[in-house]
């Protein structure tokens, strides 16, 4: 297949998870718009300029990828890049049924719009952006599971002051 397709998500960090359904996109697209969501959310631990920054360190360069943020609908920005293609990846069951609503929620507002979603690697199952920032909060080692610069950076904002 030949093409582009918009990988939209909080990124809020990118993890390896991630990485990986990148690198696996590439095979099927020439080219990707990995795309973080802008809007407000109120538990973002990363602001959007440090989540593009780590995105663009974890796929080092590679010009086939654009890393860009947007602000309001997903089908919007797809529509003004000329894009009908979203990847999303399924890590489980419990991803199901918000992706269905996503997908079809999508459909309704842009009907040429198409999501395709590719089963997350088995090694990375159980990574979340989420679970992750829970772990490091805690002191726990991610660096299997997250690019290099984010493990640092959660290493540094997260890092607790010693206890007296
Ligand atoms: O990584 P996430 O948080 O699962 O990604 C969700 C994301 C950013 C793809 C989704 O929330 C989104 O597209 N937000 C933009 C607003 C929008 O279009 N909402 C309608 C989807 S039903």
């Amino acid at each position: 297949m030949q093409g582009i397709a918009i990988y939209p998500g909080s990124f809020d960090p990118i993890t390896n998870g991630h990485v990986g359904l990148i690198r696996r996109g590439l095979e099927i697209f020439d080219r990707l718009v990995v795309a973080v969501a802008s809007n407000r959310v109120k538990d973002a631990l990363f602001d959007v300029d440090e989540r593009l920054e780590m995105i663009r360190e974890a796929v080092n360069g590679d010009p086939r990828v654009e890393v860009t943020s947007f602000t309001g609908l997903l089908v919007d920005y797809a529509r003004s890049r000329n894009v009908r293609v979203v990847i999303r990846g399924l890590r489980a069951v419990a991803d199901f049924e918000y992706e269905l609503q996503m997908a079809n929620m999508n459909r309704k507002l842009y009907p040429s719009i198409e999501t395709f979603f590719m089963m997350t690697a088995e090694d990375y199952f159980f990574v979340s952006s989420r679970n992750v920032k829970e772990v490091a909060s805690f002191g726990g080692a991610v660096d299997a599971l997250v690019p290099a610069g984010v493990a640092r950076r959660l290493r540094a904002k997260l890092a607790q002051p010693p206890e007296r």
